[in-house]
Formats: C-alpha cells, structure tokens, sequence
C-alpha cells in the first residue's frame, strides 16, 4: 500500500514534462513559422509561466505569466512578431509563432514553462531557408550546331523527391520538353522534336539542380524555355533564351586568272550571317559580290563571295566574321606571276628571229651574189 503510494506521489512528481514536438524546424523566409512546444496541462493557467528565450544569449523572444503577454522584456528584434496560442495554454499547447520570418531567427530556442505540476524546459532548433526559388544561372544561352546544350536551372531543394514535378517547356508554344514526376521521367507528352535528345542529372536533383542537356543542338532548337519546379516547399518557374550558333566551315577558294585580270572565290556555310571583308596589298578594302543563300533546312547559310581585280594583284586577304560566335576567319592569297621570265623569253625570242632573219637573207644574198658571178663569167 505504501509502495503504491509512493509510486503515485512519484509518477505526480515526474510527470511534469516539456517536450518540442520538432527538434529542427525549417522556416522559411518571410512565412509564419509555429515552434512548436507542448507541456503536461493545467487546467488552470492562472499560476502559468511561459518564456521562450534564445539559448545562445538568453535573449527573450516572449514571455506570459498573470495569464497574459508580458512583453516588457522582449528582445527588439521580436517586437510584434511573436504570438502565443493563449486559447491553447489550458491544454498544453505553448507553441509560440513568429510572423515573418527573417534569417536572424535561426538559431536554438528554449521552450520554458512552469504551472502547479512542475517546471521544465525543451530545446529545438530552427534553421533558415530563402522562400522557394526557381532560378536560371544563364538567361541567355549560346548552342551551338552539333554539340550539348546545358540548359542551368536552379531551386530551393528537398532531399525527398518524391513530391518533385519538373517540366521544362517552350515559351512561345508551351510545348513540352521534358518533364519529369513520380521520381521518373515522363515522356509520352513530350514534343516530337525532342524525342530521345534530352535528359536531366537526375542524381542531382535532390540538390536543386533540374538542368536538362540537349544531345546534339539544331537549328530549331533555338527560343524561349521555361523551367517549371514544385516540390513540398513551392512552386516556381524561370525563363532563359536559347541562340543558335554554327561556325563557319573552312572556305573552298578558287582563283581564275586571265591575261588581264583576277577572279579570287570562297565558298563556306554556317549561322548566323557574317561580316565579310575583302583587303588588298595596303589593307584598303576591295569591292567584292557576295551571295548569301538563305537558311537551308540544316540550319546553314551558304555563302560565296568573290572579288575581282586588275592585273598585277599580289595579295588579297579574305576575312569572315561570326561575330555571334567571335569567329574570325581570315584567309590571305598570295599571287606572283613569272612575268620578268615572260619578258626574257620574248626578249631572246625576238632576237633569235632577228638573227634567223639575217642567216635567211645572208644566204639569199650569198646565192644571188654566187648567181651573178656565174652569169658575168659566161
Ligand atoms: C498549438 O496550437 C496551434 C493553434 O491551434 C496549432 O497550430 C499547433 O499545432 C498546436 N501545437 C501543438 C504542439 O499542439
Ligand atoms: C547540374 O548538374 C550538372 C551535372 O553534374 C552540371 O553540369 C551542372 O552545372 C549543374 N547545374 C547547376 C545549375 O548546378
Ligand atoms: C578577264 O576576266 C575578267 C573578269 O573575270 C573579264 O571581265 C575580262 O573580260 C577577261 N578578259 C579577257 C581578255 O578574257
Ligand atoms: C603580301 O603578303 C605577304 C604575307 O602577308 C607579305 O609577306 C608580303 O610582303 C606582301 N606583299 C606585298 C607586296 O604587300
């Protein structure tokens, strides 16, 4: 019977208890966060003392006792953001609310609370986190033909995917993408044109990294992407822009020469179109032709330029200019022409008919001279 006693007295005495139904509690910026805590209740509260105070410095951040707020202590930084649930103290429930939350309110909070039943104190943790974002590190992306695309994109993340629905999609026509949910990628929706070429790090995605890579980039890949991300802490969405690019292929030359003048080619693809310059010997610039045929399915410009000049040219320089790319092609032509040798030959040439010339009339003259004599003698 005493023991029983005891046990009873012992079990009134120890049954006082503050707990914190979260140990870590997230807050998010500029949302109400509740710190939970809750005691063994009394249903008369007159004799109640609630404090919460920061651990670290013991700064008061609200305190109750004569059943109301007793805020002459507060910590400034907590003025007028802080609410109890005083409806809810009768039963044990002391969690405290504070309104918005800024970053300075992380840190360790002590819930600490006495009534007629006993005294007792919990401690928890709250840590800050900006409100869910969705960010893009590149607004404008450049792609060029041919190669992967890496289109970033960015959000607050949650280590449990299991909520996360991530779809990427085209601005200007909301068609999709990729898109991904249930912890895979779904694709029945996706356009066409995408099919089989896109794909996220899926392993980085409980990072907060939803980037998606283009396998080879085309022409039409070009325009506006929207990444959409909701996961348990919001939905976001941002906008980027993606260029299309291709270099310009090595030039084909060709060089036409005639007695009087010179005709220097090149042919070369790709996007967009160039700046084309055509210099000469003194670097002054030379009036040339270009052809620019428009885009071809490819994606591709096609050009060919040519430039003409008087006899004797000795150098021409060709330059092309992607400036989207920062291309610079330039492409010198170098002529000589053998023409002194030209001017020897004619030279011994002329003069070797010279001489032929008087052999031919030396012996003519010889043979009438041989003829006269014959006559005269007979
Ligand atoms: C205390 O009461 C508030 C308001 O009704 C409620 O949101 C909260 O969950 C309660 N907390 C506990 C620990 O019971
Ligand atoms: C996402 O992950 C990929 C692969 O690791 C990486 O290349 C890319 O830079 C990451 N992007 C962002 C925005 O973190
Ligand atoms: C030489 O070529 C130029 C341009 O290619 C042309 O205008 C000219 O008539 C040509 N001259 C001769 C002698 O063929
Ligand atoms: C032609 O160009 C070459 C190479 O740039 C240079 O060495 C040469 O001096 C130039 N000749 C003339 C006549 O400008």
């Amino acid at each position: 019977m005493l023991w029983l006693l005891l046990c009873v007295v012992d079990v009134l005495v120890a049954s006082f208890e503050v707990t914190v139904p979260n140990k870590h509690l997230l807050a998010i910026r500029d949302r109400p966060a509740v710190l939970g805590c809750e005691f063994t209740p009394d249903p008369d509260i007159s004799n109640l003392v609630v404090t919460w105070q920061r651990q670290e410095d013991a700064r008061v951040v609200h305190s109750f006792y004569y059943q109301q707020n007793q805020l002459d202590r507060q910590s400034p930084e907590y003025q007028t953001r802080t609410s109890l649930y005083v409806s809810e103290l009768h039963k044990g429930n002391a969690s405290l609310r504070i309104a918005a939350v800024r970053p300075k309110d992380a840190g360790l909070y002590m819930c600490i609370v006495s009534n007629t039943k006993g005294t007792g104190r919990a401690l928890m943790e709250v840590s800050y986190e900006a409100s869910f974002e969705v960010t893009v590190p590149n607004k404008h992306l450049l792609a060029i033909r041919d190669r992967p695309a890496v289109l970033g994109c960015e959000f607050t993340p949650d280590p449990d995917i299991s909520n996360l629905v991530v779809t990427w999609q085209r601005q200007e026509d909301a068609r999709v993408v990729h898109s991904f949910y249930y912890q895979q990628d779904q694709l029945d929706r996706q356009s066409p044109e995408y099919h089989t070429r896109t794909s996220l790090y899926v392993s980085e995605l409980h990072k907060g990294n939803a980037s998606i890579r283009i396998a080879a980039v085309r022409p039409k890949d070009a325009g506006w992407y929207l990444c959409i991300v909701s996961n348990t802490k919001g939905t976001g969405r941002a906008l980027m822009q993606v260029t299309y690019g291709a270099p310009y292929s090595e030039p084909r030359i060709s060089i036409h020469v005639n007695s009087s003048a010179l005709k220097v080619q090149f042919e070369t693809e790709g996007f967009p179109k160039p700046e084309v310059i055509w210099l000469g010997e003194h670097d002054q610039n030379l009036n040339y032709h270009l052809e620019i045929h428009g885009q071809t399915e490819d994606g591709l410009y096609f050009i060919k330029s040519i430039c003409e000049a008087q006899k004797p040219v000795i150098n021409i320089t060709f330059t092309l200019k992607n400036h989207l790319l920062n291309q610079n092609l330039q492409r010198p032509v170098v002529l000589s022409y053998d023409e002194d040798t030209t001017d020897h030959m004619i030279i011994v040439l002329a003069v070797l008919s010279v001489v032929c010339i008087l052999l031919v009339i030396g012996i003519i003259w010889l043979a009438v001279q041989k003829q006269n004599k014959q006559r005269s003698s007979l």
